[in-house]
């Protein structure tokens, strides 16, 4: 697939017809191919009324006519009727799969920045809105190819051609019926400014509608579990009625607008036939010429009238274009470093040693969250971080995987600042296991290999008997090819644990975090994935975030957290015997213990 990883896009020009036109490029030739397929059709077009002129001007109101000129005219209009047909068909198959395979490009250019924001970003911006932007907004800015441009060419050139024919055959109608042009714009430059509005407010609208769907989806099960409904449903229809609201006025100045154009054209279509009349009268034109003017004035309001009407979609196209845009003209706030620290399959592999070096961080300014954190982590070591709810554990790993920049200090593995290193291969290095576990439509294989091909059905078999997880896979009835969704799957939390493990195995991480992986599990599972845990921490460095503070016995050293500042350190017996906070915590939590206490 072309430009797949161009991760800079293209677009952010300022004027977003140049933007759009970019995209465009790779497809001129098929372009050129539909304009010459649209001039064919125009000119069937244009010949059609002017060989009824010649056939009743120059055969039908003559004395002693002869048949065989008017049924030879009458195969010629029929067979440029059918050329015409052909033309129209092909022209619209091409234009259309020439917007789709733009529109593709878009998506993918979207999609793939997307993925590249930062982590703030995603926290600062509903989803829904990001849902608009990549399905609906680039299907309006397709209509711009297959629609607007399309109409651009096609009924300009109609145009042109039928006003040059209106002046080739009576310059003086002519004229008279280029009258209209200024109304005509006259007509739109009223309504322009207020439907260019009124499109920006329903779209709006409705984003927001599905920002609030997006939202309630994937919080359903609070919302039932505390009886919301009601209240969310209340809350839908404030937004649902005023979106709703939006759409009827837009239609309604839809109606207007090409209803004043319609009640224009039947005007000029009378003060032609007026006009004409009269001429004809006079005999200074000819009844062919009239009839042929009469459809000519036809032909020429049908084209304006699809032109104004693609305004229409070319204001549409214009604001999707404008919020894709913007959405692709947001850079990371964490970018990669110009000169990344080389860490080549060929180079010396890394030891997994942390450091924290005086680390602060704040989400916002005014609140600091982590204050002056040190911590020295040495390679393959067995690391524990205990701390209340809030204390800042999780913020502290999620600096470590660089989801966010420290306020202050740096971190460093192996001695290498992770501001230092590609993302791409930061993430290699560190992986984090939290206590949800995403799981995605596909195979139990699927998700243990998160869909690289490379690797093998026999290294995850090899991987879940390592962690254990084999035990339950084999009971499946379709073992390894049993199919799984992100939520509706029936795996237990340890399950799911238990699967992320093995990921974590493939995976090879040299730094692994498991921030409270195994906060919800029943004591039978919590021994499974503790023995699987065990496996996975062999060669590699393991931080543990534990609420259960007895998966920290055997960690060669228990950081404790307290309102984002270490108060102590040490190994479980070596914190017992000082007896401070983690003590403290124990005790609290004594009760968890006692089973294995004296053992
Ligand atoms: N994305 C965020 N934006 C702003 N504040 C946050 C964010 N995540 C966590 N916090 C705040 O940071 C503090 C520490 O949270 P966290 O690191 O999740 O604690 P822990 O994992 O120890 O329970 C809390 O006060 C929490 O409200
Ligand atoms: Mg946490």
């Amino acid at each position: 697939m072309p430009n797949q990883d161009s991760k800079s896009p293209r677009v952010p020009t300022h004027s977003p017809i140049k933007g759009l036109l970019v995209y465009a490029i790779p497809y001129t030739r098929l372009f050129a191919g539909v304009i010459a397929l649209v001039i064919l059709y125009n000119l069937t077009q244009v010949i059609q009324p002017y060989l009824v002129k010649i056939a009743i001007d120059r055969y039908l109101l003559v004395k002693n006519s002869i048949l065989s000129p008017l049924i030879q005219i009458g195969f010629l209009y029929l067979a440029i009727t059918l050329v015409g047909l052909l033309a129209n068909l092909y022209q619209t198959r091409v234009i259309a799969s020439a917007g789709q395979q733009i529109v593709w490009q878009i998506r993918i250019d979207l999609f793939s920045h997307i993925e590249s924001l930062s982590m703030d970003y995603f926290e600062t911006h509903d989803t829904g809105r990001l849902i608009t932007n990549v399905a609906s907004d680039t299907t309006r800015i397709s209509q711009f190819f297959t629609q607007f441009l399309l109409s651009v060419i096609r009924d300009g050139l109609t145009i042109i051609l039928v006003m040059g024919a209106m002046l080739l055959l009576n310059w003086r109608l002519g004229l008279l019926s280029a009258l209209v042009i200024p109304l005509i714009v006259l007509i739109s430059a009223i309504f322009r400014p207020r439907l260019h509005k009124i499109y920006n407010t329903t779209r709006s609208r409705q984003s927001r509608l599905i920002g609030f769907i997006a939202e309630n989806l994937s919080g359903m099960r609070i919302i039932q579990i505390f009886h919301q409904e009601k209240k969310q449903l209340d809350a839908f229809n404030q937004l649902n009625v005023p979106y709703q609201n939006a759409n009827v006025n837009e239609f309604r100045w839809d109606v207007l607008f090409n209803r004043s154009f319609d009640l224009l054209g039947n005007l000029a279509v009378a003060f032609m036939a007026w006009a004409g009349g009269l001429a004809v009268f006079h005999h200074s034109i000819k009844i062919g010429v009239l009839y042929a003017f009469i459809s000519y004035i036809q032909q020429f309001f049908e084209p304006i009238n699809s032109l104004t009407q693609n305004w229409n979609t070319l204001q549409s196209s214009m604001i999707s274009f404008e919020r894709v845009s913007s959405v692709l003209a947001t850079s990371p706030t964490l970018k990669d470093p110009d000169l990344p620290y080389p860490l080549e399959p060929s180079s010396a592999p890394l030891l997994g040693q942390v450091d924290f070096d005086h680390v602060s961080f704040a989400y916002k300014p005014e609140a600091p969250i982590l204050q002056d954190i040190s911590m020295h982590i040495a390679p393959g070591q067995f690391i524990g971080i205990a701390g209340e709810t809030g204390a800042g554990k999780s913020t502290l790993i999620s600096l470590l995987a660089r989801f966010y920049d420290v306020s202050d200090g740096a971190i460093r593995i192996d001695g290498i600042d992770i501001r230092q290193i590609r993302q791409d291969d930061l993430h290699k290095i560190v992986a984090v296991v939290q206590q949800d576990v995403n799981l995605y439509s596909g195979t139990i294989a699927d998700n243990i290999r998160l869909f690289r091909d490379d690797i093998s059905l026999e290294q995850i078999e090899e991987a879940c008997r390592i962690t254990g997880a084999d035990v339950f896979i084999r009971r499946l009835r379709q073992g390894y090819d049993t199919w799984l969704t992100p939520h509706g799957s029936n795996l237990s939390t340890g399950q799911r644990q238990l699967l992320a493990f093995a990921r974590t195995i493939l995976l090879d991480p040299k730094i692994l975090v498991l921030d409270e992986a195994t906060a919800n599990l029943d004591a039978v599972s919590e021994m499974a994935v503790q023995k699987g845990l065990m496996e996975v921490a062999k060669n590699r460095t393991t931080i543990v975030i534990a609420h259960r503070l007895s998966t920290l016995r055997y960690a060669d050293r228990i950081f404790v957290l307290d309102h984002g500042r270490i108060v102590e350190s040490g190994t479980h017996d070596e914190l017992l015997a000082h007896n401070g906070y983690y003590a403290h915590m124990i005790h609290k939590s004594a009760w968890m213990l006692e089973p294995t206490g004296s053992a």
